[in-house]
């Protein structure tokens, strides 16, 4: 199997679509950092608010659940927090998660059934693809945030119910789709709307409740991760009672999955409650974005980019790699995004800031995107 893999690799290289495991881009950053003087600057993490390294303050629940819910692996910390958070979004129940890309694939597969439809973004994460992919129903990707498109996909006659999958902020393009739109498309065709909110929760809205919120959008489903913004791991899925009680037996990433760790359901609990009066910590994140905008201006970013990703599209994935590796000779990582990932011509590198990144910081990415040829 040696030889296959290598022969398949190979493959990978020469498409010039190959990660290397030691990560050498970083190893680079690293050392460059070093030698400036610097700390190692990541601007490439999901971690908007910067609380991925705060210590655990909530040391009563056991780390560990030892059995998927559904064979007693329930801690009084799991229904708390699924309480807190539909409380938090105003939906009548949420379902926790091991991870954001268990939710997605568990709920999409098990929601749509064979002879619905499911009509989804082509720029939604993959996790929502593989949910498509797994699911029984027939899928229609249409393109990006195009309304005819998803409009005419729910007009088409069908045997069964239809579902619209979206994110809320695109993580690769940094945009946010007409939520009331898509909500009122789903209403008058009888359709129902999945929301993926992975980037948005903790970021944006009132409380940091989303862009859904702040659309004034009640999704069907909303998914949410504690990965990003919460700065831990796992996810929850958020709807009606009976959704909950449907994915509990119907979403096999749940059923079949050792419950998500208690410590992290209790400790998600404790920063739920930061999270939502963390206002100073969002208007940080928008004035960092804001004072880099002079910066920005000579590159190409996608329309209807706002908040705290920067896509930077390059083109070739040549010139991303470049421009990935002038970041790194000044301290700093930023991830190349190639093909597959974003379509072929629009190979981007993908900044993305935290409220946490300092005036030193913020002038460290400004120089280098001043400094890059
Ligand atoms: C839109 C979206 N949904 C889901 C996920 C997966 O979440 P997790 O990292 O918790 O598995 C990601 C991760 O990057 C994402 O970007």
């Amino acid at each position: 199997v040696k030889a296959l893999l290598q022969n398949r690799l190979d493959a990978l290289q020469a498409a010039g679509i190959l990660r290397d495991p030691a990560e050498p881009l970083r190893e680079r950053a690293f050392h460059a950092a070093q030698r400036i003087g610097v700390p190692l600057l990541n601007a490439s993490s999901n971690d908007y608010l910067g609380w991925r390294s705060q210590p655990v303050s909530a040391a009563d629940a056991p780390p560990g659940a030892g059995a998927s819910r559904l064979i007693y692996g329930t801690d009084p910390a799991h229904p708390a927090l699924e309480r807190e958070l539909a409380s938090w979004l105003g939906q009548g129940s949420a379902l926790l998660f091991s991870s954001g890309y268990a939710a997605n694939l568990g709920t999409l597969a098990g929601l749509a059934v064979e002879g619905d439809v499911v009509v989804s973004d082509a720029l939604n994460h993959a996790s929502l693809i593989d949910g498509c992919r797994l699911s029984k129903a027939s899928v229609v990707v249409v393109p990006h945030r195009d309304y005819a498109a998803v409009e005419a996909a729910l007009a088409a006659p069908r045997r069964g119910h239809a579902w619209v999958v979206t994110e809320a902020y695109f993580s690769m393009d940094a945009d946010t789709p007409d939520l009331p739109r898509l909500a009122a498309m789903c209403r008058s065709r009888g359709a129902s709307l999945i929301v993926d909110e992975a980037h948005s929760l903790g970021v944006f809205g009132p409380a940091g409740t989303g862009l859904c919120a702040a659309a004034h959008v009640k999704p069907d489903v909303l998914i949410g991760t504690l990965g990003k913004a919460f700065g831990l791991q796992g996810a929850f899925v958020c709807g009606s009672a009976e959704l909950r009680t449907w994915l509990w037996n119907r979403a096999r990433s749940f059923v079949f999955s050792t419950a998500s760790s208690p410590l992290l359901a209790a400790e998600a609990s404790q920063r739920l409650i930061r999270l939502q009066s963390a206002d100073a910590e969002r208007a940080l994140l928008a004035s960092a974005e804001r004072s880099l905008a002079p910066a920005l201006a000579r590159f190409q970013t996608p329309d209807g980019r706002h908040g705290p990703v920067l896509p930077l599209i390059l083109g070739t994935e040549a010139a991303a790699a470049a421009l990935a590796a002038h970041f790194a000779d000044a301290g700093i990582l930023v991830q190349a995004i190639r093909p597959p990932t974003v379509p072929v011509g629009q190979a981007r590198v993908r900044l993305t800031l935290n409220a946490r990144m300092t005036s030193d910081d913020l002038a460290r990415i400004g120089a280098a995107l001043e400094s890059y040829p």
